[in-house]
């Protein structure tokens, strides 16, 4: 049978669908005409999410979705919100570029969801974001740390902190702790996210007294990184610091120590994943990176979490994307709960005026730009495990 709604995979959360979806021998994605959603006052509401569940950055996508699920779970199992269940349509974009508009397009038309989720990686947020802003749908990026994204419109949130913050704290803790003077940067022209943060790093650094050495570049995809890592091991720099992904960083660290660089290599939060040590193993000491959250770091709020988490996926332990995939789904479905409607408009208002909201990743206060504040956590690898370093705060 051809599917009505051609495009990525859907992930169903709301079981009765796919039960009934079963009972009448079609698929999931057939079930559903646009009839419930964002304007209807019964029935389940419906949240889009769009994430990388596969491609270059599938563990981002993987990750943060299971963090909202667990959290859309929890809700709807304690009762939903204003009386009804919530229903998680999850969307893949495969990490390719140009997938997230189209998602976000069929979320909000085919779907008629009330709120979008997503994403991680902050140039497919970007892209999303003009969808939702145009149509006046809400959404809530869990992780993307590029201004750029909240600043696209006021239907625009995040709950993570911006990278003028986390390029600020890098910058910092190169001096301070790494002791560097001379820093190289490697950084991917490719991701808006890590030009970026190559730039945020860069400021507060040569301010504070440092000089970089080499300004080297490369693209989403790249496997050789030799010739730039060669270029820079001429320029003699302290430590060298790449702003990107965990699939080139894993690779870049590997082939540094390969050319002899004993150095320290940091990132930011886009290395975190555990195939950054499938890539890189033993290639990773002495390097570290900036993030949202350790598990390492307790709190009441992230103990009940990481026990929660752990039962659901089979005793995984969850990373910075699930601790705020999770943040990002509660913060949502307050702000819901409080608009006491789905209305998007006033949806809009309500998650505007989010305060203090206890979460796993600590307080979440919405400012004027729509972004959060909050603290950071470097984090660094020993005999092949992440461990925590240090606690940044604002
Ligand atoms: N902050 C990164 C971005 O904006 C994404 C990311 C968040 C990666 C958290 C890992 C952990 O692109």
């Amino acid at each position: 049978m051809k599917s009505i709604h051609p495009g990525p995979r859907r992930l169903f959360l709301h079981a009765t669908l796919v039960v009934a979806a079963l009972l009448c021998g079609c698929k999931p994605s057939e079930t559903g005409p646009a009839s419930t959603g964002a304007n209807t006052t019964s029935g389940p509401i419906r949240i889009g999410e769009f994430a990388s569940l596969a491609g270059s950055e599938a563990a981002f996508g993987q990750s943060s979705h299971q963090g909202t699920q667990l959290a859309i779970e929890e809700i709807n199992k304690a009762g939903g919100v204003l009386g009804r269940q919530i229903e998680l349509i999850t969307e893949d974009n495969q990490s390719k570029q140009g997938e997230s508009a189209t998602i976000a397009k069929k979320l909000i038309s085919r779907d008629r969801v009330v709120a979008l989720l997503g994403e991680v990686a902050s140039g497919r947020s970007i892209e999303a974001a003009y969808v939702c802003q145009a149509a006046g749908i809400p959404m809530v990026s869990p992780s993307s740390t590029n201004p750029k994204v909240t600043e696209i419109g006021d239907f625009i949130f995040r709950v993570c902190f911006i990278d003028k913050f986390q390029g600020e704290l890098l910058a910092k803790f190169a001096q301070r702790t790494l002791r560097a003077r001379k820093v190289a940067v490697l950084s991917d022209v490719s991701a808006p996210y890590s030009v970026g943060l190559a730039e945020f790093f860069t400021k507060p650094f040569l301010a504070a007294g440092g000089t970089l050495t080499a300004e080297q570049k490369y693209q989403t995809k790249d496997k050789d990184f030799r010739a730039a890592l060669t270029a820079i091991k001429a320029t003699e720099p302290d430590a060298i610091f790449v702003p990107g992904y965990y699939t080139e960083a894993g690779l870049i660290v590997a082939q540094a120590r390969q050319l002899g660089l004993t150095i320290p290599i940091f990132g930011g939060d886009g290395w975190e994943a555990p195939q950054l040590i499938e890539i890189a193993g033993p290639a990773l000491e002495n390097t570290f990176y900036s993030t949202h959250y350790s598990p390492q770091v307790s709190s009441p709020e992230s103990n009940a979490f990481t026990k929660a988490f752990q039962a659901r996926y089979n005793g995984a332990i969850p990373d910075a994307m699930a601790a705020l995939g999770y943040d990002s789904a509660k913060v949502l479905v307050d702000a819901i709960r409080r608009a006491g409607s789905t209305d998007p408009a006033k949806l809009k208002e309500a998650l505007a005026a989010t305060k203090d909201f206890a979460g796993v990743t600590g307080k979440t206060t919405l400012d004027a730009q729509r972004n959060a504040t909050k603290g950071a956590v470097i984090m660094t690898v020993k005999d092949g495990k992440f461990l925590f370093v240090d606690t940044f705060m604002p």
